[in-house]
């Protein structure tokens, strides 16, 4: 551990020493960078100190002796939470940078507000850019997900230190630039879209198993294991067969049986929501998952209600094994449809906001290291390597064939769910998605009828271009 002994070392410099920071710090450190750290709480200065002897890494008690530390044009990470705490930080810089010098940062920021930035410290001829990171503490020291967005020549100048910390899939690094200005920052939200909706998939599917099959928790790690192994294996099914196996050393029964019923959030689900409405695209199966994160957060709403509606949950009948197979294909099924949704948003993104995405190389990056990391992305990576501009990816032969060979386990689950009051509304979202976009004919024809009827907006016709109006009501002769 070097203490400010020596100036303009550093390669790069991290503010914000949370354990990501220091995770990430230590990789590059491991990697042979010459790196230092800087937070402004002093404890988490000195736990970088104490943790970090062996290794190249500077660190300094304030933001001034800090960037003394780096090498010039200076070039600084910040990980800290997404919002007012990022701006904080930039006005801390921006006083003591230098134009040319870069500020990029790493976090879950809403990415209106990394535009925002960028223009702002432009300005001030400092470069600022948004990469996502994916992974976790664990991808943050082992290997993670990279997304960056913004200035190419700016990524260019940092690119060997993210590759190096990057995951690797086939020894390809698991970072690429996406684009202009938010690119990272959007796609990193997309990323945690899909996140929340996997995640509620899997959880409908604990809550099927429970509720409805009354599996132990034994019996659902060892279901999740064997799902791993197969077309689902995924992260988020490995890490969900861990933790029904955990026991809780205060009481000795399994963790997950000790943990509240209501889900927490940052954000990222809800604006992955908002943006997907404000550029016109379904992706119902988010939306659903942010919904039910939202709804957990009723509790007492919820244990009133289920005492006013009393129904205990049918418990369902049928070979178990059977059943369990049926699950097993609905949510590989429900799975392809949530990334279909995300890369949908993505399409839409990509030419409203000019990010131009290269499709097939974020399914490539998503391969290793981050939290939707999965084995199906080879199929998706694929689908976009044959066609770069499919508008979805239901509409590739490969996907298409395997939705068309799960979708009556999915129709199944969701009838059984619908008939035991188990609520597996990710699923049911995900089906109705399906099966909307499957429908050469919607009732949409209705809504433009009544929106003619009460404002006259009029309506378009299958028989002749043009928008047309209707007297909808006989006028009465005075
Ligand atoms: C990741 C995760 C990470 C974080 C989520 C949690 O990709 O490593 O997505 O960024 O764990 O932001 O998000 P919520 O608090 O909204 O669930």
């Amino acid at each position: 551990m070097e203490n400010n002994k020596e100036k303009h070392q550093s390669e790069i410099g991290m503010i914000g020493l949370g354990v990501m920071g220091r995770n990430l710090l230590y990789n590059l450190a491991d990697h042979g960078f010459q790196v230092a750290g800087y937070d402004n709480d002093l404890s988490k200065v000195n736990a970088l100190i104490d943790e970090s002897r062996q290794k190249k890494i500077q660190s300094a008690s304030n933001i001034k002796d800090f960037l003394d530390l780096l090498r010039q044009p200076r070039a600084v990470i910040m990980l800290v939470p997404a919002g007012a705490p990022v701006d904080s930080v930039i006005n801390d810089l921006i006083s003591y940078m230098k134009p040319g010098d870069l500020i990029i940062d790493a976090g879950n920021s809403y990415f209106k507000d990394t535009d925002l930035r960028i223009r702002r410290l432009a300005e001030n001829g400092i470069q600022f850019m948004g990469i996502g990171i994916s992974g976790g503490e664990e991808g943050a020291r082992q290997g993670a997900s990279i997304m960056p967005g913004g200035n190419k020549e700016s990524w260019d100048r940092v690119r060997p230190l993210f590759e190096a910390v990057a995951a690797k899939v086939n020894n390809i690094p698991c970072a690429t630039w996406l684009g202009q200005g938010s690119a990272g920052h959007f796609v990193k939200m997309a990323h945690n879209g899909i996140e929340y909706a996997i995640m509620q998939l899997i959880s409908e599917s604990y809550d099927f198993m429970k509720r409805g099959l009354n599996i132990s928790d034994d019996q659902l790690a060892d279901i999740f294991k064997e799902w791993n192994n197969g077309e689902l294996n995924s992260y988020l099914i490995e890490i969900t067969g861990n933790i029904f196996r955990k026991t809780d050393e205060k009481t000795g029964k399994r963790v997950i049986d000790e943990i509240l019923d209501v889900a927490r959030q940052k954000g990222t689900g809800m604006w992955t929501s908002q943006s997907a409405m404000e550029l016109q695209v379904p992706i119902p199966t988010i939306d659903a998952a942010v919904s039910m994160r939202d709804l957990s957060a009723f509790e007492n709403q919820r244990e009133t209600a289920s005492k006013v509606f009393y129904m205990p949950v049918k418990q369902l009948k049928g070979d178990q094994k059977i059943l369990i197979g049926q699950l097993h294909n609905a949510l590989y099924c429900a799975m392809i449809l949530s990334y279909a949704q995300g890369f949908a948003l993505l399409t839409a993104a990509s030419s409203s906001y000019s990010y131009r995405f290269d499709l097939e190389a974020i399914a490539g990056i998503w391969r290793g290291g981050c939290i939707i990391r999965a084995a199906m992305l080879e199929n998706i990576k694929d689908a976009f390597c044959t066609r770069p501009d499919l508008p979805n990816l239901l509409l590739n032969h490969t996907l298409s064939k395997k939705v068309i060979e799960n979708q009556e386990p999915l129709r199944q689950i969701v009838r059984l769910a619908a008939d035991s009051g188990i609520p597996l509304t990710a699923f049911m979202s995900t089906l109705s998605y399906l099966d909307a976009y499957r429908s050469s004919w919607l009732p949409a024809n209705l809504i433009q009828a009544q929106r003619d009827y009460f404002g006259a907006h009029t309506y378009e016709r299958i028989d002749a271009k043009g928008t047309f109006h209707t007297e909808w009501i006989e006028k009465k002769n005075s």
